[in-house]
């Protein structure tokens, strides 16, 4: 058949509630301009993020009346451990209440001023862990993945060129780590292939610099890698995922991704000293490592979606969906990214909205604009999330203005989609209507998420 079905049946449904055009700009001038800042229920579509606001299967939710709360040992921990050790092949592992806490306690372990942590593209949490312990992070991303609008298979590779020379630069005993993010969140949902992963691997064995991956979105880069890399066609996911983590010592991830969770993250590793450090901090910021800051019912819950999230059917459906939108903003003129990425899509805010500058903010312009039109939250990913200041506080742009579409999994029908695009291709006809924002007040890191902001006139 060529129609990709959602594979599962609805049994529990929760409503969306509607409101109009006016009340939406107040509650946009009201909120800031700021979308963080928006109550839920003002919102029709939630396309914030796909972290967290998954809908959780009925096996799930089986396990989560399973769980057992007990603080030291409980059989839903061994669940979660054996689980997580079977798909990466890595023995120790640390629960973590969620992603940015697994980065907090890695970095805090590893990092440190004079140190750099090197990546294809580090996602804003995992930077500002990285920045937080005086280190530095530093992107590699391989050119293919900075052009927003050309397509290419793996354009969340890391440049293993880039890569040797700036070890032959800053020294190996300062680059005490590199994290490769699977799928490439920042840079567009984008993959990374197997054969990258094992020339990274090269270089940092060459070096012996660790190599640890950000695996929040995992399963859909081993589909990514099944349908576009050679080789790989007749693999099983597990397998592929397998292999995947063999070539790394440690990785972190989110379970509000794709384990399907709402909460919940890890550490997983080879080397018992540096995973004996992680637990002493883990103690003290998350808890005892039988639980490390989740309930014994998250336990379970995500040991059983880590294993869902592997099933073809699903990732069959869930990459063909993100790729719907895409294809129908495309045919409109819309400029999104290229391919479609894993769990968003991407508007090339830059591209849309030439008549904004950079210092305007034309992602968040968009993403209000997208709000007033139809109830749709999504986020920027540009200059509001990864702008800097020079010394005389003029705004160093990030490299692409994008606003991300992230889809929830397994929560919106295809409608919900249609209803999507068809508010976005307004806005793209309208495109010359929208006008930029200006800060007025924020944060000094991760400003993003409290920034207040006015349209400028
Ligand atoms: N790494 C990546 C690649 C992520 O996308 C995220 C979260 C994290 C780490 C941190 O995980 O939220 O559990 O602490 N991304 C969300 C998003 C917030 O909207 O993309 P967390």
């Amino acid at each position: 058949m060529q129609t990709i079905i959602e594979p599962f049946r609805i049994k529990s449904v929760e409503p969306i509630y509607f409101n109009t055009r006016i009340e939406r700009e107040t509650i946009l001038e009201k909120a800031f301009y700021n979308l963080f800042l928006i109550h839920s229920h003002d919102v029709l579509i939630d396309l914030l993020t796909d972290s967290g606001t998954s809908a959780m299967s009925s096996n799930q939710w089986a396990g989560i009346m399973q769980g057992d709360e007990s603080y030291a040992g409980s059989p839903s921990f061994f669940h979660f451990e054996e689980t997580i050790q079977q798909i990466t092949g890595m023995p120790l592992v640390i629960p973590t209440h969620q992603g940015r806490a697994a980065e907090k306690i890695l970095f805090s372990s590893i990092g440190g001023k004079g140190k750099y942590i090197v990546s294809n593209t580090l996602f804003d949490t995992t930077r500002a862990n990285i920045e937080f312990t005086g280190a530095e992070g530093v992107d590699l991303l391989c050119e293919e993945g900075k052009h927003p609008l050309k397509p290419a298979p793996f354009k969340g590779n890391m440049d293993p060129v880039a890569f040797e020379n700036f070890i032959a630069e800053k020294g190996a005993h300062n680059i005490p780590l590199c994290i490769i993010t699977i799928t490439n969140n920042s840079g567009g949902g984008q993959p990374v292939s197997m054969e990258n992963i094992k020339a990274v691997k090269k270089i940092c064995a060459a070096h012996h610099i660790p190599l640890f991956i950000d695996a929040c979105r995992f399963a859909e880069n081993a589909y990514f890698i099944k349908q576009r890399e050679p080789g790989y066609e007749n693999k099983t996911i597990p397998g592929i995922a397998r292999e995947l983590f063999s070539y790394a010592d440690g990785c972190t991830m989110s379970a509000k991704k794709d384990a399907f969770a709402n909460i919940g993250g890890f550490l997983a590793m080879h080397n018992e000293e540096l995973a004996r450090q992680c637990r002493n901090l883990l103690i003290i910021t998350e808890g005892f490592p039988t639980y490390g800051g989740l309930a014994g019912r998250d336990l379970e819950a995500i040991a059983i979606g880590l294993k869902e999230v592997m099933e073809e059917n699903y990732l069959q459906y869930r990459i063909r969906s993100i790729e719907y939108l895409s294809n129908k903003l495309l045919e409109a003129g819309v400029p999104v990214m290229q391919p479609a990425g894993g769990h968003a899509v991407y508007i090339d805010a830059k591209e849309m909205l030439p008549h904004i500058p950079p210092r305007q903010y034309p992602g968040q312009a968009l993403a209000c604009a997208l709000y007033t039109e139809g109830g749709i939250r999504s986020v920027e990913i540009g200059s509001l999330m990864f702008g800097k200041y020079d010394a005389n506080k003029q705004l160093i742009p990030a490299p692409m203005e994008l606003v991300r579409l992230a889809i929830p999994r397994r929560v919106y029908t295809q409608s919900h989609i249609d209803y999507v695009a068809e508010v976005v291709i307004n806005v793209y006809n309208n495109r010359e209507r929208i006008k930029g924002l200006s800060i007025t007040e924020e944060a000094p890191a991760l400003r993003h998420f409290t920034a207040k902001l006015e349209p400028v006139h």
